[in-house]
């Protein structure tokens, strides 16, 4: 037995000498020390030697597993360190290299703008709508009647709005007024919301129009809402999107929605009112729609215009973008052209 142990001890110990690796350093583990080493079947035979022999036997078991095992315990940490050292200097990282350019993108100035709007009027106490109630695939009933457009009004007319050739009475929309209807049939007053969004008009393009366009509709309903009120929150408005010292106008206006209705005008940027092209020389810019939500509009989605009263509005994206950055052609925010897109 004694040579047995002698001889497996040998064995091992060579191979502990050349162990080159945590992998090989593991298999040599398992060979001597594991469940199933042969020094350890030697130890579970142990009860069947004659009792003088069991201590002496076990006890050499016993030190010549420890020896290997503070062997191979070494043998450990030398290699554990070894393919530490190796793998951080893999990894390692060089300050000193060029970092490759990696082109980083912005938001887009139309959405800046109604990020910016947005803000505005969460801060007057306007919630954002909700997208299902204005989309842009629309049935006439909500882009027209529903806001007391007359059967033969020209916006109606396919010069003006596209129309869906396979569908009957669908159009793209032509302005976000289609949400303010949408949300008055699904909520009862207080309705205080924006709705920003995409509007299509069959137009030829030009530095001043697009086929495609982006509005923000507002509406506000309640018991006792006043033409002054609609009046302080706009004036609100401009102040803050544009800063203190825009000089601004009312003037009246007409739309089929609203009554009375007005639209504002802001001092021209480009030539400060004093009139230029941009401006066809009168020295302002129209930004929005507004007025007082007929009550026409208000029989039609069941809200009682004895009790309840309103004010809406309704402005250009772009348009309120190329005043604030003094920008002459509207087609620059549709063209992708990195160089304009860059600056914002
Ligand atoms: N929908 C109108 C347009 O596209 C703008 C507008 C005017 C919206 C008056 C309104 C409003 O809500 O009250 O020209």
């Amino acid at each position: 037995m004694e040579n047995t142990i002698e001889k497996i001890k040998q064995e091992a110990l060579k191979e502990i000498e050349n162990i080159n690796s945590l992998k090989t350093l593991d298999e040599v583990k398992n060979k001597y020390l594991s469940r199933n080493s042969e020094l350890n079947n030697l130890k579970k035979s142990l009860k069947d030697l004659p009792n003088d022999k069991k201590p002496v036997i076990g006890s050499l078991l016993n030190k010549v597993s420890a020896e290997l095992n503070s062997l191979i315990e070494q043998k450990f940490s030398v290699f554990y360190e070894k393919e530490l050292n190796e793998k951080l200097l893999k990894e390692k990282i060089d300050i000193t290299k060029d970092a490759s350019y990696i082109p980083l993108g912005n938001v887009h100035p139309l959405t800046k703008t109604v990020n910016e709007i947005v803000e505005i009027f969460n801060l007057l106490g306007f919630s954002l709508i909700e997208s299902e109630l204005s989309p842009e695939v629309e049935v006439e009933k909500f882009n027209f009647d529903l806001l007391n457009f007359p059967i033969e009004h020209p916006a109606k007319d396919m010069q003006d709005t596209f129309y869906c050739k396979s569908a009957k009475n669908v159009v793209l929309r032509s302005q976000t007024s289609n949400a303010q209807v949408r949300q008055m049939i699904s909520s009862k007053p207080p309705i205080k919301i924006i709705s920003p969004g995409r509007v299509y008009r069959n137009e030829s393009v030009s530095a001043r129009k697009n086929n495609l366009f982006h509005q923000i509709e507002g509406l506000y309903v309640d018991k006792n809402v006043t033409m002054a009120q609609l009046k302080g929150v706009l004036n609100e408005f401009i102040r803050l999107y544009f800063g203190s010292s825009r000089p601004t106008r009312y003037r009246s206006s007409f739309f089929p929605f609203t009554e009375p209705s007005v639209e504002i005008d802001v001092q021209c940027i480009m030539c400060k009112g004093k009139g230029c092209p941009v401006c066809s020389n009168t020295g302002w810019l129209e930004i929005l729609g507004a007025g007082m939500v007929d009550p026409n509009v208000l029989e039609a989605v069941d809200i009682d215009p004895n009790v309840y009263s309103g004010f809406a509005f309704g402005m250009g994206v772009e348009r309120l973008t190329m005043l604030k950055y003094a920008i002459d052609d509207i087609r620059l925010f549709f063209n992708n052209d990195e160089r304009f897109l860059k600056q914002f």
